[in-house]
């Protein structure tokens, strides 16, 4: 960063991971080294060149530790060892190494709400119930030759399981059954879990994105709650997701491991209401940053229902954005999105008109996110423009959720056709099919025979046709890194405040620090703002129309300016 002195620097506290440019990296889809098929940590190091000539700063990196792999690592059967697939423990040093080498930071993905139904605590609870694991888990008793109550999983169905060759007990589960919740209001447990962090952070890792700990504190009287699906059973959001008591657990968590090594957080926290954002990312909150899934999931009533679709305008978009860019700018810090492992390709969710599912798009999405006041998570594949994958037979998913949500759909009075088209748009697979490096077979992800999961149709999509392309959509990622990491307006795009401009119609400004303005027509007809144009720093035509102080800008046409005089 150039220019060091800011106006605001007594109020606002300048700290390393602001200034962080993330890339997140599906382990599984991102390459592979040894022909099977399935990427693994030895892709991660072969392509941290690509890595480092994009620019970003740090990597997040999704599950990598030993599990059966029923929710593709989210399903952890031991913490402190790597799945065979991904490698060894020895490659993920490596990879630490090389990374600190290149000044890259690592962040783990910290998977404490549930283990896998393998871990060796779980078995341990069923073998010896009154053993020291026997309470690690949660169990209850049925009630009336039923399950103990009517709450829904996320993944779809009760969510208790009942715990084999025992009458009448349960063992409850958020996700997938094969994912049993840890039972956090057990110290024992919590200390345990304390201790794992703790040995990650002593590694030298640069921190974690925490799943799903919204979670982790449920209603203890586990009644039932109103039902809201034909299934005949309510969702375990209500009573199961940020609970009156959560904040105990947080804070100690907080307390006994990050704060100790300062170490970056980032928290998946869903169900948290913007009143309670300071508890969370406060003066004294429990993490750093938090991912806010209100525009990201403006396409659907909610995250896990993709049957229930919304009808969303760009108007109510815009508004989304600016209300939690005003909350974090009020509260702390944001993390900041389009896509990520369990969201559909932005391109094809925000851009309507199909026509400009194409660079255009892509560059105008990119250029309304990165420069919003936050840290920037980019998604493995976004940098390209990758776009969803259209599959044809339910039979054709891997991801749990997708298979649960195409059955309910029905069960909600869809059809099939329907069922699918919910699935298609929706599926998490989307943005886990494999990364497309060049033009050879499997666009270069594997040098194998076979992959783990199909490709997209548009295979030109790649990273060889990107790369040297000035034109391209990796270029203007790379060009928009290198405006936030290194350059006159570093200062500004990364600690200015954040103000949006009023604006009409499909028309999205916002202005950074005094002097620099984000616009993007996220619509297909022309739009008109009255401003003076100082300096073009990011367009994604190749003109941009100026007629008497008034920006003409073109259909889906993102720019960055300096205002002028
Ligand atoms: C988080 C993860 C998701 C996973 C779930 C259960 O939402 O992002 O991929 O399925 O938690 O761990
Ligand atoms: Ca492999």
């Amino acid at each position: 960063m150039k220019s060091i002195s800011y106006r605001r620097d007594k109020v606002l506290k300048k700290l390393w991971w602001k200034e962080e440019v993330v890339y997140q990296i599906y382990p599984k889809s991102f390459y592979d080294s040894n022909k099977d098929g399935i990427g693994d940590i030895q892709g991660i190091i072969e392509k941290l060149d690509y890595l480092k000539k994009l620019g970003v700063t740090s990597l997040w990196i999704c599950p990598i530790f030993k599990s059966p792999m029923i929710d593709n690592g989210y399903d952890i059967s031991d913490y402190i060892d790597v799945q065979d697939e991904f490698g060894t423990m020895k490659d993920l040093d490596t990879l630490i190494e090389k990374c600190k080498s290149l000044e890259i930071k690592i962040i783990l993905d910290l998977v404490v709400n549930h283990t896998s139904h393998e871990h060796h605590w779980f078995k341990e609870a069923l073998k010896n119930p009154e053993g020291p694991c026997g309470d690690f888990y949660i169990f209850k008793n049925g009630k009336n030759g039923k399950v103990p109550n009517n709450w829904r999983s996320i993944f779809g169905g009760s969510v208790w399981e009942p715990v084999p060759n025992r009458e009448n007990l349960y063992y409850f589960h958020t996700f997938h059954k094969g994912q049993p919740d840890l039972n956090w209001e057990n110290p024992n447990l919590r200390r345990e879990i304390y201790k794992m962090i703790n040995w990650w952070l002593e590694k030298g890792i640069g921190g974690f994105r925490i799943d799903s700990i919204t979670f982790v504190k449920k209603d203890q009287d586990y009644l039932d709650s109103e039902i809201d699906g034909k299934d005949g059973l309510s969702s375990v959001k209500h009573k199961g997701r940020n609970r009156p008591g959560i904040e105990k657990f947080l804070y100690e968590l907080n307390r006994e491991t990050f704060e100790k090594y300062r170490c970056v957080t980032v928290g998946e926290a869903p169900g948290v209401p913007y009143e309670q954002y300071n508890q969370y990312i406060g003066k004294n909150g429990y993490f750093n940053m938090i991912f806010d899934f209100k525009y990201a999931d403006i396409d659907v009533e909610n995250g896990s229902e993709w049957f229930r679709r919304t009808n969303w305008t760009t108007k109510e978009l815009k508004e989304k954005i600016f209300k939690s860019q005003e909350v974090f700018q009020k509260i702390g810090w944001g993390a900041n999105f389009l896509e990520n492992h369990d969201q559909p390709r932005s391109l094809t969710k925000y851009i309507r008109d199909k026509k400009y599912r194409n660079h255009i798009g892509a560059k105008a999405l990119g250029c309304l996110f990165f420069f919003l006041r936050g840290t920037p998570f980019i998604y493995q594949g976004q940098e390209l423009g990758m776009e969803n994958f259209t599959r044809e037979n339910i039979n054709e998913f891997d991801d749990v959720s997708s298979i649960d949500n195409y059955n309910r759909s029905i069960l909600e009075g869809y059809s099939e056709k329907e069922a699918l088209n919910f699935v298609n748009l929706r599926s998490r697979d989307n943005g886990r099919t494999p990364m497309q490096w060049d033009n050879s077979s499997f666009s270069g992800f594997t040098k194998g025979d076979k992959v783990w999961l199909g490709l997209t149709n548009s295979l030109n999509i790649n990273v060889v046709n990107q790369i040297e392309d000035i034109n391209s959509v990796f270029t203007f990622y790379k060009k928009m890194i290198e405006l936030r990491q290194n350059s006159n307006y570093s200062e500004d795009l990364i600690y200015g405040d954040f103000e949006q401009i009023h604006s009409d119609g499909d028309l999205i400004a916002y202005k950074r620090g005094e002097n620099i303005v984000c616009l993007v027509n996220l619509g297909d007809s022309t739009q008109n703002i009255k401003l003076k144009v100082g300096e073009i720093l990011l367009n994604n035509y190749k003109t941009l129309k100026i007629k008497e102080n008034n920006i003409i800008l073109e259909p889906y046409q993102g720019i960055l300016i300096t205002k002028g005089e």
